[in-house]
């Protein structure tokens, strides 16, 4: 049985959680959950204290790997009241967007460097009742997205190349976490690659205030509770 009712909760309340959530918000990424067990993981992850789960979606030509896309993500929402925060790492986000919405996502975040002109997108999301976000490749310079801060809910700082969970952390990636933290104090800066116990604290020192971690919670344990506060007093120490 889920610990909860889904359909009760609403796209609204599971966003007003989101915002709600004292910082920094550590978003479990599910690329490397079993997903045989997929309603047990999302239990656990619950049960462990996780308050929203980051969604990778991967097309096989923006990112050399393939993962899940809407319809296993709407199977998923039937089971979970979790805000979705889903990254969409494909060439053509506009064109697959409304399934995702359609699916239950809640932030929806691209990819700067495939929609040079993000501002329809961005509106499309947030008229549909989601939070917007865009996403930086390491290589990518902060002035990128700097026009469109003002449209968006969140920015998502890659600290590694998108495509595979595992990957060293990039520190070099800490200058634009601290550039979007000073052009925009109100602005979810979330950073997503490599972020472990000995990454997290530099992080949120840099402004971060949501982390996304998938190996560092998907270990050999299984224990995703000690995982959280693992990372949470890391975090912490880097925010003190
Ligand atoms: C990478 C994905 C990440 C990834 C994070 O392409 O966007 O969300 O799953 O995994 P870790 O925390 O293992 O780097
Ligand atoms: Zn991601």
């Amino acid at each position: 049985m889920a610990e909860e009712t889904p359909s009760a909760v609403t796209r609204e309340a599971r966003l007003h959680l989101m915002n709600a959530a004292e910082p920094p918000l550590i978003t479990p990424s599910l690329l490397n959950c079993d997903f045989a067990r997929m309603a047990e993981e999302l239990d656990a992850l619950k049960r462990a204290g996780a308050l929203a789960v980051h969604l990778d979606v991967m097309d096989g030509h923006f990112v050399p790997n393939l993962s899940y896309g809407a319809p296993v993500i709407a199977d998923w929402r039937k089971w979970t009241g979790f805000p979705f925060d889903t990254h969409l790492m494909i060439s053509e986000p506009a064109r697959y967007v409304d399934d995702f919405i359609r699916a239950g996502c809640d932030v929806i975040i691209f990819h700067i460097e495939v929609v040079p002109e993000p501002v329809p997108l961005l509106r499309r999301i947030r008229d549909a009742g989601c939070q917007a976000a865009l996403s930086l490749n390491p290589p990518t310079p902060f002035s990128a997205i700097e026009p469109y801060l003002e449209e968006m809910d969140a920015v998502l700082v890659m600290s590694v190349m998108p495509g595979f969970g595992g990957q060293k952390f990039e520190a070099e990636v800490l200058e634009k976490v601290r550039a979007a933290r000073a052009a925009r104090p109100g602005l979810r800066v979330s950073i997503d690659g490599g972020i472990n116990p000995s990454t997290a604290g530099a992080a949120v020192a840099a402004g971060a205030t949501q982390l996304v971690a998938g190996s560092a919670i998907f270990r050999n344990d299984g224990n995703y509770a000690a995982a959280l506060v693992e990372l949470t007093q890391a975090a912490r120490r880097g925010s003190a």
